[in-house]
């Protein structure tokens, strides 16, 4: 059981955007009152507390429960905020839906801890496991045993996505460079394997009360050349800020881990975990709000080639393009913000300072194996200054079944079969493209 001390109440950090240097020019044209968005703000998050504390005894009707005390003041809210006097034009609109995935991330959170209360999952753990486990409630990161056979493994069985990614990378040589591992693929199969036998899924689910499935694994592969992350404020002669990255997932239901395939020192792009920051106090909707404004970008920014980049080949184009900053500054001051708030510190400042020195980086040879709460704590990683950095990252999703589906054979059999289908049509259309 982790006990709070004081100096870890602190709460989440929030930027204040009318006086950052990018943003400074544009005054604040939000004509409402911001007292009365942060008391209903404060009145959101209190009912939703209160529904959550009420989460053990509830059978039926999560839905209704959830509009009647949570819902209705949402919509007040945005009532408020798009109504007369408010927002007008695409700030409206990208307000409206921003508004309307942080309800809905409000609702399925609030499914998820009725849902984990009513399986009560309780998965028996060895000694080592229940010290990891206390680890990971304390610090929201633990290193887990390594594993550098199976990441050897692992590198021998991945060698098609390998030569396909340093193509991508070759292409897109600034971008991000990950690709999704077939979990019906030689790899995908012996991972969900290893990972089965080392027990993480028992640890995952202790962690979040709640029976855990292999939700994806991804190879990351991150190079010095990449620069998707740069020069957000370059516009207004700003350096990239030391904090950039800096990011929290805010998936209620996920836990991740990171296994590195290579040796990683600092320099090569080493994940990094803000010791504690999971139990940062914090405001849920206006987390699930950031992280509405930020999913929402889609719809006023192209996607680059590569899918996981913007064209303008930084990844959040909203604080970089100068008409959307201004449009920023006409939200409520509390709704300025991000999921991926990092590169809106300022260098040097008290929460900069804060932020570096509680920053664990766990740099580690091959095999090491990471696991993390990045749904609640603030974490960044593959940012590399010198060489680059192979590893894979894991999601684990709390399941909505309570028991595991039985294997179904003839289903896995002919995925697999497909997966090897669709590489050999790849590899033999790249080698007719060559010749
Ligand atoms: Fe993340």
């Amino acid at each position: 059981m982790v006990t709070l001390l004081e100096s870890e109440m602190q709460p989440f950090p929030r930027v204040d955007y009318s006086s950052h240097p990018a943003y400074v020019s544009a005054g604040s044209p939000w004509s409402l009152s911001d007292d009365r968005v942060e008391r209903v703000v404060t009145e959101i998050d209190a009912a939703f507390r209160d529904l959550l504390a009420g989460a053990d005894c509830i059978s039926d009707g999560e839905e209704a429960r959830f509009n009647a005390a949570v819902g209705t003041r949402i919509d007040e809210l945005q009532a408020y905020v798009l109504g007369t006097g408010g927002l007008t034009g695409r700030i409206a609109d990208y307000s409206a839906r921003a508004m309307k995935l942080a309800r809905q991330a409000l609702l399925d959170e609030w499914k998820f801890q009725v849902r984990s209360h009513r399986f009560r999952y309780q998965p028996v753990l060895t000694a080592a496991q229940h010290r990891k486990l206390e680890i990971l409630k304390k610090d929201g990161v633990v290193c887990l045993d390594p594993i550098p056979e199976v990441a050897s493994h692992f590198w021998d069985k991945t060698w098609w996505e390998r030569r396909l990614m340093r193509r991508q990378a070759d292409r897109l040589p600034w971008g991000r460079c990950a690709m999704a591992i077939d979990p019906h693929s030689p790899a995908g199969v012996m991972l969900q394997r290893t990972l089965r036998r080392v027990g993480v899924f028992e640890l995952a689910g202790a962690y979040l009360g709640c029976r855990m499935e292999f939700l994806y694994a991804a190879l990351d592969h991150a190079h010095e050349r990449q620069a998707w992350y740069k020069g957000c404020y370059a516009d207004v002669g700003m350096g990239t800020s030391e904090t950039a990255y800096m990011h929290l997932d805010a998936d209620c239901d996920i836990v991740k881990a990171m296994l590195y395939l290579t040796d990683v020192k600092p320099e090569n792009g080493a994940f990094r975990f803000v010791r504690g920051s999971h139990r940062w106090v914090r405001s849920p909707f206006l987390i699930a709000l950031y992280k509405g404004f930020d999913c929402e970008q889609d719809a006023y920014f192209e996607r680059a080639q590569n899918t996981l980049d913007y064209e303008s080949g930084y990844y959040r184009p909203r604080f970089q393009a100068a008409d959307h900053r201004r449009e920023l500054m006409c939200l409520p001051s509390s709704f300025r913000g991000s999921t991926h708030f990092g590169d809106d510190v300022i260098d040097g400042t008290p929460l900069s300072k804060q932020l570096l020195a509680s920053e664990d980086v766990l740099a580690g040879s091959h095999g090491t194996f990471v696991l993390f709460h990045g749904a609640a704590g603030i974490h960044r990683g593959s940012q590399v200054s010198v060489g680059e950095r192979w590893a894979i990252q894991i999601a684990f999703r709390a399941s909505k079944e309570r028991s595991e589906r039985p294997p179904r054979y003839v289903e896995e059999r002919l995925a697999s079969l497909r997966y090897h289908f669709r590489r050999l049509k790849r590899t033999v259309l790249s080698t007719s493209e060559a010749i």
